[in-house]
Parts: C-alpha cells; structure tokens; sequence
C-alpha cells in the first residue's frame, strides 16, 4: 500500500551515503513502529549522480523533489570534480534543489548538549545549555541583487558591484518563519538587520514590526543591529531564542552560532520553501557539514548532525515534535554515556565508528519509547 506522504533520500557522495545507510535504519524504525506512514524514494546527487549520469543532479530528480513532502539530503562535494564547470560539480546539486524549490528560510539551531559542554571553544558557563534558533533568508538579498557585476568605469579603473535587495513579501515570509518556531519554543524573536545604515534593514525592521503587531502579539520581538548581534553571540549566546535576519548576516552569524556547539558533525538544519495553498511547504533536511572527503569510506563519521535532521524534518514537516524530542533524548542520554565518535572526543570517553553510534541511540529510541 502506498502512503499519502512521501520523503526523498538524496545520500550524495563522501561521508554522504555511509552516514545515510544506518541513518536509514532510524527512520525505517520509526515507519515500522512509530506510525510514520511515509514513502520513501532514493535518488543518486553530487559526485553519485555524477559517476552514473554525468550530471550532479537530473531534471527527474528535481520534478521528483518537487512532489515529496520532504527531502533527507546527506552531503555533496567529492573533490574528484573540482576541476569541471561551476555547474557540473557536485554542490551545483543542492544550490540547484534550493533555487528550483525556493527554499528561503534556513533554519540553524545551535544546541548544546551538556555531554559536550566542554567540546566548546567558548567557556562552558556561557554555553551551556544553550539553544538557540537561526532563521537566515536564503534566496535574496545581497547575494542575487541586480545590478551586480564587475564594470569599467570611464577612467580604466574598475569597479565590483553588489546590491542587497530586499521586497516586503520575502522579508514578510522569512519573518513568519521566525515567528511559528518561536511560538514552539521561548516566544522570543530578535530581529537582525543595519537599519542604521542600510535603507534594506530599515524596511526589515518596518515589515518585521508591523507583522509581529498584526498577527504575532504573543511573540516578543526585538532588533538589534548585526554587528552588535555578532559581539552578543559570543557575550552572552543565551540571550538568544530565534534570531531572523538576511542572507548576507545570516551566513555570517550562523557560521559563528554553529561554533558554539563544538563539532561540525552535530549540527543538523532545515531549509523551507513557501507555504503552498494545499498548507504544505518544500523541506530540505541535511547536515551543516560537507561530504567530509578526509575521513569518507573510513566507517567513522559523527552520524548525529544527519539524525537530527531528521529529528527537524519529523517536527517541521509531519508535525511529531514527541518524535522529534525521543531522537534528541535518546541521543543526550547516549552522549552522557561517554560514547563518541572521532571528532568529539575527550580524555576518558569511548571511541566508536557510525554503525556503533547510530545502533547505540537507536537502541536507546527503543528503550525510552
Ligand atoms: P566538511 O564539512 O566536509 O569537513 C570539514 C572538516 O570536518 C573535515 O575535517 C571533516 O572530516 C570534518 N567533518 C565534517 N563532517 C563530519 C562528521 N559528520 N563527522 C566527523 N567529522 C566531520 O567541509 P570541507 O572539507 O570544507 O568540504 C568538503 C566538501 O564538501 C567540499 O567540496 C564542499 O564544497 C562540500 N560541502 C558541501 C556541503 C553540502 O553538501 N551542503 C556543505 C559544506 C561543504
Ligand atoms: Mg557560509
């Protein structure tokens, strides 16, 4: 029997596809016997689907991410094609995914388990327990602003030229995103922006405001200019709930957020289209990190990062926030047990490869369901 929902695996290439094979055993778990009534498709992206189709990813691919109610991506990236065009390598994959689907809001969650409070660059008072929500606009803003370009100007020298863009509706529906994942945490929205400087911050703040007075009372919003934000973050990081702000602030403050937290192989994130009239919106589910080529094939990546993606993807896609609340539990508790791979290690904990990660929380699913 065919079910009414659907989720499309995209492994990719390097650490990709190993950490997807027992992450798959999670989620198959939970079709099994949590009732997550779920199709599953898997397509070849990156360094795969270029080693089969010589492509990083086809046309049916993204006419199949289309139809899916979600998508689990892995990772992209396999150095063997850093060589060929921009668009035939394989990160042309996922920035093809989020155009095609116009995935705008990307959603970054910094959280800190107390296992690895210590794993931190940041003293561990300051971090832990954080939890805190980046909400950063993906498709406009600086970084697709026309006019752009490199021109030369009348007297032979020259000039670069960016433009940071923003329209009411995409600073309107970022916000909104901002606005429904406070309401399921601490109901605090910090808006992001240069009103000081930038009349596109100033228009931000306008939007931001109106829309938290309209229809967002119960949310407390409040602004803070970027460079400031920047300084808060590492002052005081727990002042933050969700943080909303553009591209180009975004990309920077998240980065800096994700530092937070200790390892790069913990951080999970989601990237959602619009909300469509049938109530359900595009979803990209994947790790913050790369495809890892250093350590592929070796059997020891953290799988943690892709498993709470899928944790994301049960909360914001099929509305199982207690699904979603077992894996992070499940993966806590296991963490207080002293089991760690590689890049979380520390002086008296238990070094143990994927397979061994994964099959330790999904044991410990089991054991709190
Ligand atoms: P990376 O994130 O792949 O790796 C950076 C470092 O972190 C490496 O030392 C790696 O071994 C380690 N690392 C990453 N994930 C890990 C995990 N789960 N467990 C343990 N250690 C982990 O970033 P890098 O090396 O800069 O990029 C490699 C390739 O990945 C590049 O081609 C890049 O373009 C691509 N990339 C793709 C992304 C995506 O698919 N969305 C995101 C970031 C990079
Ligand atoms: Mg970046």
């Amino acid at each position: 029997m065919t079910s009414s929902k659907k989720i499309l695996v995209l492994a990719g290439d390097g650490i990709g596809p190993e950490v997807m094979r027992e992450v798959a055993k999670i989620v198959n778990w939970f079709r099994a016997y949590r009732g997550l009534d779920v199709d599953i498709a898997e397509e070849l992206v990156g360094g795969a689907s270029l080693e089969v189709h010589g492509v990083p990813i086809r046309d049916e691919v993204i006419q199949r991410a289309h139809e899916v109610d979600a998508i689990l991506f892995g990772a992209v990236g396999d150095p063997k094609w850093a060589h060929v065009d921009f668009n035939l390598r394989p990160e042309a994959a996922i920035l093809a995914l989020r155009k095609e689907l116009d995935l705008f809001a990307n959603l970054r969650p910094a959280q800190v388990f107390d296992a690895l409070a210590d794993a931190s660059t940041l003293k561990a008072e300051y971090v832990s327990k954080l939890d805190l929500l980046i909400v950063r606009e993906t498709v406009g803003g600086i970084y697709f602003g026309t006019p752009r370009g490199i021109e030369t100007l009348p007297d032979g020298s020259r000039r670069g030229i960016n433009t940071e863009l923003y329209t009411t509706s995409e600073i309107e529906r970022v916000a909104r995103v901002a606005f429904d994942a406070a309401r399921k945490r601490q109901g605090h929205v910090c808006s992001v922006e240069k009103s000081n400087v930038m009349e596109s911050g100033l228009l931000w703040r306008e939007v931001v405001t109106s829309l938290q007075q309209a229809e967002y009372p119960d949310v407390t919003l409040t602004h803070m200019l970027a460079d400031n934000c920047a300084m808060q973050l590492v002052r005081n990081p727990k002042q933050f709930d969700v943080i909303v702000t553009g591209n180009l602030f975004g990309d920077l403050l998240s980065d800096l957020a994700s530092m937070l937290t200790g390892s790069l192989g913990m951080l999970p994130s989601a990237t959602l289209g619009p909300l469509k009239q049938d109530g359900r919106r595009a979803a990209l589910y994947e790790p913050i990190h790369g495809s890892a080529p250093d350590i592929a094939g070796q059997g020891i990546a953290n799988p943690i990062a892709q498993i709470l993606s899928f944790a994301m993807m049960l909360r914001y896609s099929f509305e199982r926030d207690e699904d979603a609340r077992l894996i992070e539990t499940a993966i806590e508790n296991i963490l207080n047990t002293g089991l760690r791979t590689a890049d979380i290690m520390t002086l008296g904990t238990a070094r143990v490869g994927t397979e061994v990660m994964v099959a330790a929380i999904l044991q410990e699913i089991k054991r709190l369901s």
